[in-house]
Parts: C-alpha cells; structure tokens; sequence
C-alpha cells in the first residue's frame, strides 16, 4: 500500500480558525427560500413560517454566516418590496432565474431567520440595476437606530436596528449574464463611491468588493488588479466564487479541484498585495470566498430558455450530492482554512434544495446531503490555531492540475484539543498515513469519522436519507506519540485528539 508521513507541530501556526469560514448563502433562487427555509403550513412551520426541520439541521451543519439574497437575484432586486405588510408587498419577475418573486419573504424574515439559527447575515447589495442611493436607502432602514424616514419605518414595522456588519457591494459584477454588468472601471467606480457614502453613514462596516466570477473568467487577474486600484481604500474583502463538477467525467482532476482553489486563492492574494504596494499601503484586503461547491451544470436543468414558464419556486439546481462529491467539500474546507491567514468570510452555495447540504421536499420531510457531513464536522472540531501539516504524500496524476498530492490535510490546535482534517484523493489506492504528533501532546483520540463508502457514487434520497453519512472510523491507532491511519480510495476522514 503506498504511504504518506505528515507531521504536525503546534508551532506551524497559519492564523486563529476564523468561524466566518462556515458560512453558507440564500438566494432567492429556486426552493432555497420558499419551501426550503421558509414554508408556512408546513408541519414543523413555526409562528414565522420558518421550517423548524430546516433550522435544526442549519444549526447541526454548524452555519457561521449567510449571504442573502443573491446572487445573481440581486442585481435586479429591489429590497423595499420584501418588507412591511405581505398583502401590499408586490410579486415581480426575477429575470435572473426566470421566476416570479412574490416578495413573502425579505428582508425582516431574513434576520428573523438569522437570529432564530444563531447566524451572522452578511448582506449584498443591488449594484446591477440601482446605485449608491438605493445602497444608502437600505443601510438606513438595516442600521440606523430612528428619528428618519427609513429607520422609523423599520420601527413601525416592528424591528430594532438589525447591525448588519458584513455587506457585499453587488455579485459578479464582471459577468455577461449579469443584469447590470460592467467593466472593471466601471464597476470599481460604482462600488468605491457606494462604499464611501456608506462608510459616511458607518466607518466601521465591512465591505466586500466583487472579484471575478470564476478564475475562468476572460478578465480574471486583470479584473481583480482595477477593480481594486478604484476601491481599494473603502473595501476590506475581495470576492472568489469558484464551483467545481465531474461533468466531462475526469474524476482523478475533479477529486484535486482543492488544488485549483489554492492557487485561485493565492493568485487573488497575490493581486491584491501587487495593488496595496502600487499604493504603498500597508492595509492588507481580505478574501471573500462568499460562493464555492460542487455543481454539475450539465445535471442542471438549464434556466435561461425563454419558454420556461415564469414560475414561483420552481425546481432550480437542485444537485444531488454522491460521496465524491462530499470528499471534495472536505477537502475544499481544508483549502479554506489553511488561507485562514487571509480568507476572512466563506459561503458554501447554497444552504437549501439548491446546490445545496439540505433538501427538503415540500410538505415533507427534510435531510442531509452526503456534502453536509463534512461541513458539519469540520465546523464542529475546527478550533483555536489552523496549523499547516508537513506532508509527503504519494502523487496521482491528473488531466488539469498535473501530479498532486494523493493526501491532503490540515489541522487544529486548541487547549487540550487536536483535530486533523484529511482526505485521500485517490480513486485507486488506499494510502497508509503516518502522522508525526510528538510535538503535540497528545494523550488520546476522542473521536474519528470518515466519509467514505464502497460505492463512491452513493446518495441520499428522500426515501433512504441516510445512505450516506460519517460513520466512526476504526482504522485509526495512536500509539507512542504517532497515529497511523489507513485511509481508503476516496475518502475525507477527521480526528479529535486529547492533548495535555
Ligand atoms: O449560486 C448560484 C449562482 O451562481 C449565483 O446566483 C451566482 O452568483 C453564481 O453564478
């Protein structure tokens, strides 16, 4: 069997785990809002409408942050629909996802939602059809304590300010089918001017700029470069998106898509520090990775035929999920949190039936994606210090990423508490690990889990929700300050281990 040493030294600090790296999104796309998180009638309905399955399982995922309400729905929303009284509200046409908005649930659900799953929102803001007004507009009904139009109208619809901290200047601003769409000069003016008059209203807000949509993207690099040079002293963030699938059937370069979103991320880093030194500024600009998963668009039923009929909530990509599918997720969240030096906010996209860790039917019941497992350990073990794992892995060989790592890991060092996140992206062969922890400590494993099963194509359905799940790993032994683990052909695993 071939074998992988990785040594782990509480020295090899990166930066404290950053518990904004378990966010997810909510867009009004699809049944991610309604007959998602939202459905009143449904049996677990509470006094808002608000699925309670759906909040318990939010919660059980671990959920940081959410970032609503597009996505592309955004760029031709306009937020005052979405409050005051439901029988005044009015149902609009959602270009993006070739739907009606009947506009039931908004803005003051939103937070409603947020408090009740213990969730920070994260807000974008409508840069495609409307500018810096309508941003100031909902910044004064979101925040503003009272005593003007916007803020007493919050009031009189019954909320205290929401201190909503976290905003998204606009979504992929740099993409065509983007209502809105615009250059980077054009864009990096919008969004610097927009976040200079909010900051007028509160300095202390943290703003993200739109990167590109895809590292693929025509403009990729260059965009970041201008869209910065413009903005770069009003924003804090810079937005990645990045979706990875298995559609042309490449599964040895689909299982190392992580590799792919470290060099995304250290090549936006990269441009960004280009322009903090073209400014000679010592500010450093965070990453925003507010849209990342796994989405096979051919799976996809395609949305922007014209004779699709303007629908409410109509089924929407709703992907499902096999257990190579939630290898890559782990080992994505691995990438995450080994940039947790400069990723300061990630969203899985998105939270419900949409691409999504939880599905639901309506009226019916509601479960877990093989992607949630994942998710959920890594944002439950994850804590105190990220540390980098010294590896030396066997190779596969893959199409679009070349030779890469088979093993790939990363690790957390707490008081007393050790976790190792790790992954085998070998489609063939089982690797035997080694992991050096003589440095660490260590006295005992608490917990091991790994996902992995002798179908790598195996799912979850309505009808059996369970199929797939983390089940407790026994091929794990910890003796004389060393852990030797046996690690399946496609598999993400996760140890919890007992330190002095
Ligand atoms: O998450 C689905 C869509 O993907 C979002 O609306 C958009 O921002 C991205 O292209």
């Amino acid at each position: 069997m071939p074998s992988a040493a990785l040594t782990i030294d509480p020295a090899f600090t990166i930066a404290p785990v950053n518990r904004r790296t378990f966010g997810t999104f909510v867009e009004h796309m699809g049944r991610c809002v309604y007959t998602g998180i939202y459905e009143p009638g449904h049996a677990t309905a509470d006094e808002d409408g608000f699925r309670k399955d759906v909040l318990e399982l939010t919660r059980e995922l671990g959920v940081s942050v959410v970032r609503y309400p597009g996505g592309n729905f955004v760029s031709g929303y306009r937020w005052e629909d979405g409050v005051g009284p439901r029988e005044d509200r009015p149902r609009r046409l959602d270009l993006a996802w070739h739907s009606v908005e009947t506009n039931e649930f908004g803005l003051d659900e939103f937070i409603r939602w947020c408090e009740k799953s213990g969730v920070e929102p994260m807000m974008a803001l409508n840069l495609g059809t409307r500018g810096v007004q309508e941003a100031l507009d909902l910044l004064e009904y979101t925040n503003h304590p009272g005593g003007t139009a916007l803020s007493d109208l919050r009031e009189r619809h019954g909320a205290a300010p929401y201190g909503v901290k976290l905003w998204c200047l606009g979504n992929e601003m740099d993409g065509p089918w983007q209502i809105g769409h615009k250059t980077p000069t054009e864009y990096g003016r919008l969004a610097a001017e927009t976040a200079r008059a909010m900051r007028m209203i509160e300095p202390d807000l943290e703003l993200v700029a739109c990167g590109s949509s895809s590292s693929q993207m025509p403009l990729f690099g260059s965009w970041e470069r201008d869209v910065l040079r413009e903005t770069y002293d009003f924003v804090d963030h810079i937005s990645c998106h990045a979706y990875y699938g298995n559609d042309d059937g490449d599964t040895a370069s689909f299982l190392a898509s992580a590799v792919n979103m470290d060099r995304f991320i250290d090549s936006v880093v990269a441009t960004a520090d280009h322009v903090g030194a073209e400014l000679k500024s010592s500010k450093k600009i965070g990453i925003s990775f507010d849209e990342w998963n796994v989405w096979y668009g051919e799976r996809s039923r395609r949305t922007d035929d014209p004779a699709d009929a303007w629908e409410v909530a109509p089924r929407r990509i709703e992907d499902e999920y096999n257990v190579t599918d939630a290898v890559v997720v782990g080992n994505l969240l691995i990438s995450l949190l080994r940039h947790s030096d400069r990723v300061a906010v990630a969203c899985l996209a998105q939270l419900a039936n949409v691409i999504a860790p939880i599905m639901t039917e309506p009226g019916g019941a509601a479960w877990r994606q093989p992607t949630f497992h994942p998710f959920a350990i890594t944002s439950r073990l994850a804590a105190g210090d990220v540390l980098r794992v010294q590896t030396s892995s066997p190779t596969v060989s893959t199409a679009k990423y070349g030779e890469v790592a088979a093993v790939d890991a990363v690790a957390t060092y707490d008081q007393g508490k050790l976790a190792l996140f790790a992954v085998n992206r070998s489609a063939e062969d089982a690797v035997e690990v080694t992991v050096d922890l003589s440095r660490t400590g260590v006295t005992g494993i608490d917990e091991a889990l790994i996902v992995h099963e002798e179908d790598p194509l195996a799912t979850n359905s309505v009808t059996e929700p369970d199929r797939v799940t983390a089940r407790p790993f026994e091929a794990i032994e910890l003796a004389d300050g060393k852990l030797t683990i046996t690690l399946p052909a496609i598999s993400w695993m996760a140890v919890s281990l007992s330190t002095d």
